[in-house]
């Protein structure tokens, strides 16, 4: 049906940055997926074996068009929000602010001071609400306070230190991974070892911190570049895991920052993985493709599950009618989940407790369904696509 000629010829001319699409839970660890064609509610992991998984329709007012080539999605859990960092190009340092409360948009100014947004790792602070981004070796901070929704401010980004591991751009592809309001450092050169700045001290650990493989005869996670997501406890205690998984996905490694352990879980189906996130109890991907997939957890399980395995969620994407292009700003806003939505207050009946379910036209999502849904998704797809084509 499409050549690969064709396939590259549109994107080359749609296309040219290839954009990142994020996903997300909110405080009741409902699951969004934005930055497609438009962004979806797909609710708890109660509905996501539904086949196919409809999703509620999210506002297009003020959302960001996603056209960042590095787009990154963070959870206050104390605000309710998603902050977004890098999702347009024409304001690259700003933040967009989606609060689940109210289910609308604001827009942020920062003032980037020396940080460069399109190669800076960030990690939220979640006690704090402070974030932390390493750029260009030197670590900085940019405190979000309660924000669910832009203040009308500028809030700065503020240098902080150059940690010693980092000295020199000996650090150049940093993997931050929060946990016990540490960072954690990984990718440093040696396996089974990060190096850790502990954020209410404002202080990098000098030496790494050993994390020893649970399995016997275990090697330990691997010093390489990948994806990582913190797993999120209830809203009295910060996170005390997070996830990694390295660009091979040949496993999935959760790291227990109490007990300083791994334990190297099912790697997961699709190896490429554009994004992770994760709840309480469960870790979603978004492969490179734009397919979702998930894994449960058990938080308070200090044994690794290892019969658990990872599921394909079936969502829907709605094929938006008046914008082809997918740039997102087309008020393609004709599902009856507008409406539905813009009705509901308050975290009780936030979509994540009932997604909505949109009727317009709908097919399933598959790597090619995506498609139809607008050729900026090819941007998002177009490494993932080449090895199913
Ligand atoms: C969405 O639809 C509602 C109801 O028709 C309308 O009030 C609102 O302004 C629309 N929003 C956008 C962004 O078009
Ligand atoms: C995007 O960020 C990741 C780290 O999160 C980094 O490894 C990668 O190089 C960045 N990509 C671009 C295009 O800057
Ligand atoms: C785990 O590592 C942290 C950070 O280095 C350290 O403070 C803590 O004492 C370690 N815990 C154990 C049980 O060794
Ligand atoms: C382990 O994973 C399996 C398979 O997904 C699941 O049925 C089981 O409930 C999980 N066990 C725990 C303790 O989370
Ligand atoms: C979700 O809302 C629909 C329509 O209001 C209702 O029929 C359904 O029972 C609700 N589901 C849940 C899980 O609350």
């Amino acid at each position: 049906m499409f050549s690969k000629a064709l396939l590259v010829a549109s994107f080359l001319l749609l296309s040219p940055v290839a954009a990142v699409p994020c996903i997300g839970f909110d405080i009741n660890w409902g699951l969004y997926v934005f930055g497609l064609a438009q962004d979806y509610s797909l609710g708890p992991s109660s509905n996501w074996n539904q086949n196919p998984l409809q999703g509620g329709v999210l506002t297009t007012t003020g959302r960001p068009p996603f056209n960042g080539p590095n787009t990154s999605c963070y959870l206050s859990q104390y605000s309710n929000a998603l902050y977004v960092l890098n999702a347009d190009t024409t304001q690259p340092s700003n933040m967009h602010i989606y609060s689940f409360e109210t289910q609308s948009w604001t827009t942020q100014q920062l003032d980037g001071a020396g940080t460069d947004p399109n190669s800076l790792t960030a990690i939220l602070d979640r006690n704090t609400n402070v974030f932390f981004a390493l750029s260009n070796s030197k670590l900085y901070s940019l405190d979000m306070g309660t924000l669910a929704q832009s203040d009308g401010t500028t809030r700065p980004w503020v240098a902080v230190q150059d940690p010693p591991f980092a000295a020199n751009n000996a650090y150049p592809k940093p993997v931050m991974a929060l946990a016990e309001n540490h960072i954690h450092f990984l990718n440093t050169g040696t396996p089974a070892k990060v190096n850790i700045f502990v954020i209410h001290f404002s202080y990098t650990q000098p030496e790494p911190q050993f994390f020893g493989p649970l399995e016997v005869g275990g090697s330990g996670f691997p010093s390489t570049t990948g994806q990582t997501a913190s797993i999120f406890k209830d809203i009295t205690t910060p996170q005390q895991k997070f996830a990694f998984v390295p660009d091979d996905g040949t496993n999935t490694y959760i790291f227990d920052v109490l007990a300083n352990t791994t334990q190297a879980i099912a790697g997961p189906t699709v190896k490429s993985t554009s994004r992770l996130a994760a709840s309480q109890r469960e870790l979603v991907q978004m492969t490179s493709s734009g397919e979702l997939w998930w894994i449960p957890l058990n938080p308070d399980d200090a044994q690794p599950n290892y019969s658990a395995t990872w599921s394909k969620i079936n969502f829907a994407v709605n094929t938006p009618t008046a914008n082809p292009s997918g740039s997102g700003n087309g008020n393609t806003n004709g599902s009856a989940s507008s409406s539905q939505t813009s009705t509901r207050t308050g975290v009780a009946n936030s979509p994540s407790s009932n997604s909505s379910v949109p009727n317009s036209a709908s097919h399933a999502h598959g790597s090619l369904g995506l498609l139809s849904t607008g050729l900026l998704t090819l941007g998002l797809g177009f490494c993932g696509l080449w090895s199913i084509l």
